[in-house]
């Protein structure tokens, strides 16, 4: 599986904080064979984030395309707007797999906004910014993806 990261944080594109979340995501897949294809950070902007999924997606760069931060209430907390404008379709139940199977470490997991959705030949997946909640968030989910992704791919037919 190829994956690509995106970090969206103003504080991390500014050099005012040290982006922990996307080397975090980069490890956990690396660890289990999958190839970082793409790894940036861009400030919460919804049109760099709109351009940048559309640009990974179009161009076949990553399978999987992981976005970490902005799910929250601040009021520049805009990434899961950007990921519905340029999703073909919704994958609500990933947000919701994470909420409901992390709230035992936190409730404020049900403050995040996360979604997921397909584009072109892609999933694009939302996680919290934090790297805590980035690892509780994606052990819930990160086993039944690559079924999903072959699926999108054509790799399995489920008829
Ligand atoms: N989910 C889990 N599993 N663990 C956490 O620590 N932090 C929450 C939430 N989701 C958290 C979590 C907090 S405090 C916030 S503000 C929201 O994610 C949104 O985070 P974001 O704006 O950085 O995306």
């Amino acid at each position: 599986m190829k994956v690509a990261v995106l970090t969206i944080s103003d504080k991390g594109h500014q050099g005012e904080r040290e982006d922990d979340s996307g080397p975090e995501i980069k490890e956990i897949f690396q660890r289990q064979g999958d190839e970082i294809a793409f790894y940036e950070i861009i400030p919460d902007e919804r049109e760099m984030i709109i351009d940048k999924l559309k640009h990974l997606a179009d161009n076949e760069i990553a399978d999987l395309i992981i976005t970490t931060g902005g799910t929250g209430f601040a009021p520049r907390d805009i990434t899961p707007e950007a990921t519905k404008e340029v999703i073909e379709k919704e994958v609500p139940g990933l947000g919701e797999k994470m909420r409901k199977e992390t709230a035992k470490y936190t409730e404020l997991t049900y403050l995040s906004r996360a979604t997921a959705g397909l584009r072109a030949r892609s999933l694009i997946l939302n996680l919290p910014g934090n790297p805590k909640a980035v690892r509780e968030c994606l052990e819930t989910v990160i086993e039944i993806i690559p079924h999903g992704i072959a699926v999108l791919k054509g790799d399995i037919t489920e008829h």
